[in-house]
C-alpha cells in the first residue's frame, strides 16, 4: 500500500482554506492508503506565539480531524512533537541542506518580511527541514497539501535526493546496511478545486490564518451567524448585471444569394462567472460552493450565473451552514470526552514511531555514527 502523510498546524483556528485545500481530501485517501495525518506543533513555534495556548490548539486541530472524518482505525493521527524522530532526522537532514535553498523559500520570506527581524528565529528558516523530516521518516508516496506547500515538496525531494546520493547505495551498504536509498522521494497531491482558497475580503490573497481580519476567513468552527456575517460583508465586485454589446450579424434575403451584414446593439446579461478573470472574488466563491456542495462546476454555472450578489450570497451561506454544522456537532462531541481523544493520539504516535524509528536508524547508520 503507498503512504500519505500530511499535516497542519495548530496555529489560529483552522479555517476553510485548510480544510478544502487538504483536510477534505485526506477523508479520501485513507481509504485507499496506509495514512499520517500528524499537528504540527514543532511548526508552531517558528513565529512568537502563545504557550498556554499551544496544548489546547492542538487538541482542538486533532479534534477537528476526527469530526471531518478522518478516522482512527484507518488512519494514525498523532502529534508530531510525540514522535521525537521528527527532530532527531531534522537534525541529520540539516547537514546535507544548503542554507541558499532555504533562503529561497517564498514563505520565509513572506513570513520574516511581515515579522520583523527580532522575531525571526533560526527555525523559521529551517522549518522547511523539519517538515522534509516529517515527510521522510515514513518513505511517503503522496503528500496532499494546498498549492502553498508545493515549493516545500519540491524542497523535501531535494533533500531526499541530495541525502540518497550522499550516503545512500553502495556507501550504506559497506556500512552495514541494506544498501539502496534511504529515502522515497515524495510527490504532492494538489486538488483540483479548493487548491488555494482566496480570502473573503480580497480575491487576490491568500486565505490565510495569519491575515490580521478574522473577516477575511470562514473558520470550521465559526458559530451560524458569524458566517451569514462574513457572507454578507465579504468583498463582491460591481460589474453590471446588464452591459451593451456591439454585434454584427449576417444575414441573407429571401429567395436571393445576397448576403447582407447589420450591426447594431445589444443588452447582454452577465451577472456572475466562474471564469473571468477580473472577477476573482465571484470565481473564489463559486468555487467554494462547488466543493461544499459536490456539484460539477457546469453545474454550478448553470444554478448560479443569473444570480445577483444577494441571492448568491445566500444561497452559499445556506450551504456552508449546512456543510459545516455536522462537523462542529461531532466536534463538540469529541472534546467533551478528552480520554477519548488522548487515546487515539497515543496509539497514533505509537504507530507512527515503529515506522519513523526504522529510517531514523537507517539514516544514522548510513551517516556512520557509532550504535548503541
Ligand atoms: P498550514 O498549517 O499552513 O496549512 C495546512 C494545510 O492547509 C493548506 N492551506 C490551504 N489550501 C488552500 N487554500 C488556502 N488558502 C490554504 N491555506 C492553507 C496548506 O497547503 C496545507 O496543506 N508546512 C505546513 C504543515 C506541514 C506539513 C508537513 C504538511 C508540516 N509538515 C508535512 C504536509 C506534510 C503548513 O504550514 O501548513
Amino acid at each position: 500500500k503507498k503512504r500519505v502523510v500530511s499535516g497542519v498546524q495548530p496555529t489560529g483556528m483552522v479555517h476553510l482554506g485548510n480544510y478544502l485545500g487538504a483536510i477534505k481530501n485526506w477523508v479520501a485517501l485513507q481509504d485507499l492508503y496506509e495514512t499520517f495525518f500528524f499537528i504540527v506543533d514543532l511548526h508552531a513555534i517558528t513565529l512568537p506565539y502563545d504557550a498556554p495556548e499551544l496544548s489546547k490548539a492542538t487538541r482542538s486541530t486533532a479534534a477537528i480531524y476526527l469530526a471531518c472524518g478522518i478516522d482512527s482505525s484507518k488512519a494514525s493521527i498523532f502529534v508530531q512533537s510525540h514522535v521525537r524522530a521528527h527532530v532527531e532526522l531534522m537534525w541529520l537532514l540539516s547537514s546535507s541542506t544548503p542554507i541558499g535553498w532555504l533562503n529561497r523559500m517564498i514563505q520565509f520570506k513572506e513570513k520574516s518580511r511581515k515579522a520583523g527581524d527580532e522575531n525571526v528565529g533560526v527555525a523559521l528558516l529551517t522549518y522547511p527541514v523539519l517538515m522534509a523530516s516529517d515527510i521522510l521518516l515514513y518513505q511517503s508516496d503522496l503528500v496532499p497539501v494546498g498549492e502553498d506547500q508545493t515549493q516545500h515538496l519540491e524542497l523535501t525531494r531535494e533533500i531526499a535526493e541530495r541525502v540518497n546520493n550522499l550516503y545512500g547505495g553502495r556507501k550504506w551498504k559497506k556500512l552495514g546496511g541494506r544498501g539502496g536509498n534511504l529515502f522515497k522521494v515524495p510527490e504532492a497531491l494538489i486538488p483540483l478545486a479548493g487548491a488555494r482558497v482566496m480570502s473573503l475580503t480580497d480575491g487576490l490573497s491568500k486565505m490565510s490564518k495569519s491575515a490580521a481580519s478574522d473577516q477575511s476567513r470562514i473558520n470550521l468552527l465559526d458559530p451560524k451567524d458569524v458566517i451569514v456575517n462574513k457572507i454578507k460583508r465579504c468583498k463582491t465586485d460591481s460589474f453590471p448585471g446588464f452591459s451593451l454589446k456591439l454585434f454584427t450579424s449576417t444575414f441573407s434575403l429571401p429567395n436571393s444569394s445576397i448576403r447582407k451584414k447589420a450591426h447594431g446593439i445589444e443588452f447582454v446579461y452577465s451577472s456572475l462567472e466562474f471564469d473571468n478573470p477580473e472577477r476573482p472574488e465571484c470565481r473564489n466563491l463559486f468555487s467554494i460552493y462547488q466543493i461544499i456542495t459536490g456539484k460539477t462546476k457546469e453545474e454550478v454555472v448553470s444554478e448560479c450565473q443569473d444570480m445577483n450578489w444577494g441571492t448568491f450570497k445566500t444561497t452559499l451561506t445556506d450551504a456552508l451552514i449546512e456543510h459545516l454544522q455536522p462537523i462542529q456537532a461531532r466536534y463538540e462531541e469529541i472534546m467533551s470526552d478528552p480520554g477519548y481523544l488522548d487515546n487515539i493520539l497515543l496509539e497514533g504516535a505509537g504507530k507512527a514511531s515503529e515506522i519513523a524509528d526504522i529510517t531514523l536508524n537507517n539514516v544514522y547508520q548510513a551517516m556512520g555514527f557509532l550504535r548503541r
